[in-house]
């Protein structure tokens, strides 16, 4: 039997995408939208499917409604490999879902949270923890939760003898209730992107944000879109530029897959500077296709799209 690896701990909903709409949607009027797609959504789903489909065996922890939708997600976290033997089915309780309104390069959301805000500690594996080398944390805004239980949640994992990682997302209520003096000691890698960096910290320059932060910090995966990533570790502060795209599509999940290459990385054991890069390149790859997850197929296309688009040789150490 093979080590589970990876734990992913987050929220889960299914995305409901309306593309080439006739014109904005108006109260009492009806709009047309020519195309429709229904995939899984949720920043956590999107690492955890795509670090799957890069090899790493894959198991998340999450809750779904006893619905349809739930099926639906679990049904496709099957089929990307991902283990869903931590999710549970919240009897009366509804799926989350976000309906995405696409115009072009830009898209109106709204997302019904559902069964997303009831997923707390008590749902993790806490006896199971030490089968697993690394836990993943996202979207924690989303998740009341999750909010409220994250720093034990944190210690537990580090107590099992894993190393942690945090993805906080933007917070729909701006109000950034993440105690990070307390909480980022027990986080191993703290994965934000400059602009949730600068709502965290309420700072107005990236420099500014990470000396706030410095003290309680081990390392920082910072995205910064097309600039690449930033690394900060102890003494050690790099910038590693990103790959050029030859045929953009969307940024839809950029930061998820980059998330799943550094991690696939860093759990490996390889240096700061060769993580960031596989982040950089499993971002850019997101971009050559439709949402999150669609350049994640399997890795013998990741491996096949990566070397014709980059010349480079996939390895899984
Ligand atoms: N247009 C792009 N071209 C090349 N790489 C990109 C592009 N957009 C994103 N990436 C890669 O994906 C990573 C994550 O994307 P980013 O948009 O910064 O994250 P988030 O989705 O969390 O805001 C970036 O650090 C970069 O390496
Ligand atoms: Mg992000």
């Amino acid at each position: 039997m093979i080590t589970p690896k990876l734990l992913v701990v987050g929220e889960l909903n299914v995305d409901l995408l309306l593309n080439k709409i006739q014109a904005f949607p108006q109260i009492g009027k009806e709009t047309i939208a020519d195309e429709m797609n229904v995939c899984l959504g949720s920043s956590s789903a999107i690492m955890a499917a795509n670090s799957a489909a890069m090899g790493v065996d894959t198991t998340f922890c999450g809750v779904v409604g006893d619905d349809y939708f739930g099926d639906f997600i679990l049904g496709e976290l099957g089929r990307k490999s991902v283990s869903c033997r931590h999710v549970t089915r919240i009897p009366g309780q509804k799926t989350g879902c976000t309906l995405i309104l696409n115009y072009g390069q830009d898209r109106a959301n709204v997302t019904y949270q559902g069964a997303m805000n009831a997923l707390t500690a008590n749902h993790l594996p806490f006896e199971m923890l030490a089968d697993y080398q690394h836990l993943h944390v996202s979207s924690l805004f989303l998740q009341n939760g999750l909010l409220n239980d994250i720093e034990q949640i944190l210690i537990n994992a580090r107590a099992a003898g894993m190393t942690t990682s945090l993805d906080l997302q933007w917070d729909p209520t701006e109000q950034w209730a993440f105690d990070y003096a307390r909480c980022l000691p027990y986080v191993d890698v703290f994965m934000p992107n400059e602009s949730e960096l600068l709502a965290l910290t309420k700072t107005n320059s990236i420099s500014g944000g990470i000396e706030k932060i410095r003290p309680y910090l081990n390392t920082l995966a910072l995205k910064m879109g097309r600039k690449g990533s930033f690394g900060v570790s102890g003494g050690e502060q790099l910038t590693v530029p990103a790959f050029e795209v030859p045929n953009f599509v969307d940024a839809i999940g950029a930061g998820d897959s980059f998330n799943a290459g550094f991690i696939q990385k860093y759990i490996s054991g390889a240096p700061l500077e060769e993580c960031l890069r596989e982040g950089n390149l499993m971002g850019a790859l997101n971009t050559t296709a439709a949402g999150g997850t669609g350049a994640f197929c399997d890795f013998n296309k990741i491996s096949e799209n990566i070397k014709d688009f980059w010349g480079i040789e996939l390895s899984l150490s």
